[in-house]
């Protein structure tokens, strides 16, 4: 079995489900914030998880907020930055942002008033960053908050967030970065990336589901979303999923060890695209020309349903994901394949092989037959 959808959601690594059975073992098992000694010791635990997320992220030991994911982060930097009266109108995100940020700022139009504008992207999908110094240009003091993610879950691509993170920080800007695929995925230090708030889910890198990091460059700044008790420092209230965040820290170093493999991982999945396409010259590795993460390929083969692809791969044991959802039945090029410009016959064709730092490298000689066995079959009868 290949399981080849990790921007979907990563299985519990391998080191996560070993800490789990010693811990569920040992213990301890309390409120980390009761004051007695199993209260104390469970918080010893989950604050040393901080320290660990901290040390890997590159960030302070009170820049890690804990919470329950990605989109629990973003809504939680929109309330603090958009939440309270603000005279600036104009969010702006691109238009590969994934919904999590799409519809967050579509409620702030929608509802208080902000007026959301998009950036456009490249045909690789790359953001445009000439178009946002204009916008920056022209709107300089009206901006109240970017939002642009550092990598792409669907095509892998990596933004140019340095340079869009320096506009913000020349022009006083707050910049959220969704880092929800890059972190776990290529290195990262949110200090040296001097990201105002940077978002990430726990379910993307090997941890337990319902677990996130929200990490806030000034923590002072966070308006809970959550009030109750006052915890984490009354960044978010509510009784910390304490096993949850331990995961976190522990699936965090057995990445951090695997990025050894970082360039041969890439260098593979570079000959596994370049062996599909000498043998279908028609394939479209979408992205192809920018920056990507070595984990992800997103294919496409003009005319044949990623769906009809997806079932291939499936009987030979392989999972892997079409770009979203169907409307009546029928593929639709996804938002993000629009945003790119990319026309239905190739949009609709695409399948997402995304793997992990830890993945075999051999799958990728097993997806190349796979692929291929799948593409031999359906180019006979051509789906659209
Ligand atoms: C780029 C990106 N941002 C945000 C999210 C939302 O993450 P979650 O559903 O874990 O909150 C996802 C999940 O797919 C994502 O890929």
């Amino acid at each position: 079995m290949i399981y080849a959808d990790y921007n979907g959601s990563a299985p519990l690594c391998l080191q996560v489900k070993e800490y789990l059975i010693k811990r569920l073992e040992k213990g301890p098992f309390a409120n980390p914030n009761a004051i007695h000694y199993l209260g104390a010791k469970t918080l010893m635990g989950m604050e040393n998880a901080r320290a660990v997320c901290a040390k890997i992220l590159g960030a302070d030991f009170d820049q890690v907020i804990f919470n329950s994911g990605a989109t629990e982060g973003i809504s939680t930097v929109f309330h603090s930055v958009l939440g309270r009266e603000v005279k600036k109108k104009i969010i702006i995100i691109s238009g590969i942002e994934h919904s999590a940020i799409i519809n967050t700022a579509n409620y702030y139009a929608q509802e208080r008033g902000f007026e959301v504008k998009v950036l456009p992207v490249n045909g690789d999908g790359v953001v445009d960053v000439e178009v946002l110094k204009q916008w920056i240009g022209q709107n300089k003091n009206n901006i109240a908050l970017i939002s642009v993610m550092a990598a792409n879950n669907e095509t892998g691509v990596i933004q140019p967030y340095k340079e869009i993170n320096s506009l913000c920080v020349d022009n006083g800007i707050p910049f959220l970065c969704d880092t929800t695929q890059f972190i776990g995925k290529t290195p990262f230090n949110f200090k040296e990336s001097n990201f105002d708030y940077a978002v990430t889910s726990g379910h993307k890198f090997g941890a337990l589901t319902g677990t996130g990091i929200l990490l806030a460059k000034n923590p002072e700044g966070i308006t809970p979303l959550i009030i109750g008790g006052g915890q984490e420092k009354g960044h978010r209230g509510g009784t910390q999923n304490y096993l949850g965040n331990e995961t976190m820290a522990v699936a965090l170093t057995a990445i951090d060890a695997a990025f050894v493999n970082l360039e041969a991982l890439a260098k593979k999945r570079t000959e596994f695209e370049a062996k599909m396409k000498k043998a279908f010259p028609a394939v479209v590795i979408l992205g192809e020309n920018a920056p990507r993460l070595a984990t992800t390929t997103y294919i496409s083969y003009p005319g044949i349903h990623g769906q009809a692809v997806q079932i291939e791969l499936e009987s030979q044991d392989i999972f892997v994901t079409t770009s979203s959802a169907c409307s009546d039945n029928m593929p639709v090029t996804s938002k993000v394949l629009r945003a790119m410009g990319v026309t239905d016959d190739v949009g609709r064709g695409v399948v997402r092989i995304s793997l992990c730092m830890n993945s075999p490298h051999e799958n990728y000689d097993l997806l190349t037959d796979a692929l291929s066995k799948a593409y031999a079959k359906l180019t006979k009868v051509a789906s659209f």
